[in-house]
């Protein structure tokens, strides 16, 4: 875990501005900033970030929060990545508990790992750009290939001398240890244990991993020899984890979020030239068949994936069942064929950016669809080959997992498969059923688990209708006057925050956030602290988060007609402070007791007077009569 301390100084050093700055344009606007909304589409900016508070709202998405959840929810980061990616911005070094001596082992040896590749990467673009051999042999094939300057450097290529221990060599002069180069395959150990280079003579492409840091290595042979692999790949280690990795991900980010799409291509110099063309939500998979953990990688992105194929591809079949596991996880797969014998790298080269683009969206199928098309093309009028091809395109079909795409999709298909959508929905639902039997044979064992550990079960109706505007309505107040003396006739010396949990009593918070934030909040009190928002603007749960800023950001930038809409605010709350406190935690507790009222009522429904119904009609009349008192106290105190 992160220290404390260096939680504190990030969060000392944080500019909020400054952070978003790098990812949205922002304006000065009065006490604030505001931009286009990175999280939605809009054309008038309704994202405002307040520097004097140290947080951004994002009116279009209702997203809100800290510089670190800014990062959280666009980068995607969980937050010890967002944490280390400010602490890297600020120049800040990270401490992190030993949680066990193993753990730190662990991380140093990560660290250390990562420490070696950096160094590697940068010993093979210099040797690229700045050593002779680079240029006329490395140089000058990525020049063939039309990688301009810009690309080159973004994507950090290299070039590994065609000598045994060039590398090798260096990087222990340099003081690498012999592990760690050992380790991430840089380096090959003999038998007399010495090192030698396992990159020698290639042109290097540093695969960079989720948040920027190159983690390994593809290197491309560039002899015509059949012999020699094309590719020499980093072996696994623990930074690199093939499955888990996507080539150009972390270049591609940004445009996938926006283009809301992602395309996936076969290899580097795929990803290399139709980024360069401009289209950079692009992404490989790099040799490997794609894996679920690559496409949830997407997803967290993305729901939409359009695959870039070579049109030669003979293993397009047989890739066809792995893009079922697309569909498994809820992506939406698109298909783009390119005419014989082009791959997108050379399709685009010879064609250019706009063609390249416009093929694209004429020639996007549905993954689905092209299936089908290319099942029924091959099975010809054979009336058995032809079931077949049924039984397949709803197996695929039957994968998606929101049934009102799934049945989009039978309408469609028992077009092209010219056969009624009756007999398809019915070999749907075969499927569906055998499937969730399958599921309920698996999900037994979770049952079990389950009901040791009951979650409570909320209504739907009314968890949707339910605001919890009155249990807000105190979390904002705690926020805003919590830390405030209070100076009210009749009381005095004593501080709002305690004073209104101390009120609140055993009040229960059904709003699963308010309900978190009043538990900290008097945990704290019960600790002597006092809590200022700025805690709960960095406080690393999520919810709180949001509740915090959207409270704290609805009060500063929303009209009066906020405090209309919701009746439950005089516009001078700061004038009578009594009326205001004792107003929210009255109103709290007669909504409470309306509900209560309510159940009460059900119950001498249902109880069509039996033997309960006297006691229920006791309980009855008893809140009444604290509605009737909270009533009339509400009445006398508070102006409205
Ligand atoms: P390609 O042969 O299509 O590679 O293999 P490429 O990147 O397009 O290279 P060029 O265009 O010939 O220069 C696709 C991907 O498969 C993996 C690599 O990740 C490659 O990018 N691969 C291929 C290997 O790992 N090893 C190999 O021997 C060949
Ligand atoms: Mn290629």
């Amino acid at each position: 875990m992160i220290t404390k301390t260096t939680i504190d100084r990030i969060m000392e050093a944080i500019d909020i501005v400054e952070v978003i700055g790098e990812f949205v344009q922002l304006k000065k606007r009065g006490a604030n900033y505001v931009g286009l909304s990175p999280f939605s589409n809009e054309r008038t900016p309704s994202f405002t970030v307040s520097p004097a508070k140290g947080i951004f709202k994002d009116f279009s998405s209702g997203k809100g929060g800290s510089a670190v959840t800014f990062l959280m929810e666009l980068e995607k980061f969980t937050y010890p990545e967002a944490l280390k990616w400010l602490a890297n911005k600020y120049s800040i070094e990270v401490e992190e508990t030993v949680e066990s001596h193993e753990n730190k082992e662990e991380e140093n040896h990560r660290e250390s790992l990562m420490i070696v590749s950096a160094y590697a990467a940068k010993f093979f673009h210099e040797s690229l750009l700045d050593s002779e051999e680079g240029q006329n042999i490395g140089l000058s094939y990525f020049k063939e290939r039309g990688f301009t300057n810009e690309t080159i450097k973004k994507f950090e290529l290299g070039y590994s001398p065609d000598q045994w221990e060039a590398f090798s060599g260096q990087a222990l002069k340099e003081g690498y240890q012999e592990e760690f180069l050992v380790e991430s395959g840089l380096s090959v150990k003999r038998d007399n244990g010495t090192l030698y280079d396992r990159y020698r003579g290639r042109v290097m492409f540093p695969i960079h991993g989720f948040t920027g840091r190159v983690i390994a290595f593809g290197g491309r042979t560039l002899k015509t020899d059949k012999n020699v692999p094309k590719y020499v790949n980093s072996p696994e280690s623990e930074i690199y984890h093939k499955s888990n990795v996507l080539y150009g991900l972390y270049f591609a980010k940004k445009a996938i979020r926006d283009e809301d799409n992602c395309y996936l291509v076969e290899g580097y110099a795929d990803v290399l030239s139709v980024h360069q063309a401009g289209i950079e939500n692009v992404v490989a998979s790099s040799g490997t068949s794609l894996t679920v953990e690559q496409i949830r990688l997407i997803g967290r992105f993305t729901k939409n994936i359009t695959i870039l194929y070579d049109g030669d591809a003979a293993g397009i079949k047989a890739s066809l069942r792995g893009l079922d596991m697309i569909l498994e996880e809820g992506l939406n797969v698109k298909v783009v064929l390119f005419p014989d014998g082009h791959d997108p790298d050379s399709y685009v080269r010879s064609v250019g950016t706009n063609a390249f683009k416009n093929y694209i969206d004429q020639n996007r199928k549905d993954f689905i669809i092209y299936k089908t098309d290319i099942l029924l093309k091959e099975a010809g009028t054979d009336p058995i080959k032809r079931a077949e091809v049924i039984r397949e395109v709803v197996e695929s079909i039957a994968k998606i997992p929101d049934s009102i795409k799934a049945s989009v999709f039978i309408k469609d298909c028992s077009h092209i498969l010219q056969i009624d959508e009756r007999a398809l929905l019915s070999e749907l639902n075969k499927m569906r059923l055998a499937k969730s039997k399958k599921d309920a044979q698996q999900g037994a064992k979770q049952a079990e688990v389950a009901e040791q550990y009951p979650v409570e079960e909320i209504p739907l109706e009314k968890s949707v209708k339910e605001d919890y505007t009155q249990e807000k309505e105190i979390i904002r107040l705690l926020l805003l006057y919590g830390s405030k003396m209070i100076d009210w006739d009749g009381i005095a010396n004593t501080y709002i925050g305690p004073f209104m949990i101390a009120e609140l009593g055993d009040v229960e918070f059904e709003h699963t956030p308010s309900k978190r934030f009043v538990e900290l909040y008097s945990n704290e009190v019960e600790n002597g602290v006092l809590l200022d928002e700025q805690l709960f603007i960095h406080h690393p749960d999520k919810e709180i988060v949001d509740l915090t800023v959207t409270l704290l950001a609805t009060k500063y930038t929303l009209s009066e007609n906020w405090y209309e809409m919701h009746k439950i605010l005089v516009p001078d709350e700061q004038v009578n402070m009594k009326a205001t406190i004792l107003g929210a935690i009255f109103h709290l507790k007669k909504h409470k007791v309306g509900k209560i009222l309510d159940n009460l009522r059900t119950e001498l429904q249902n109880a069509e007077g039996d033997e309960n119904t006297e006691i229920l009609l006791t309980q009855y009349m008893q809140m009444k009569k604290v509605e009737k008192s909270i009533s009339d106290y509400l009445g006398s105190v508070i102006i409205k």
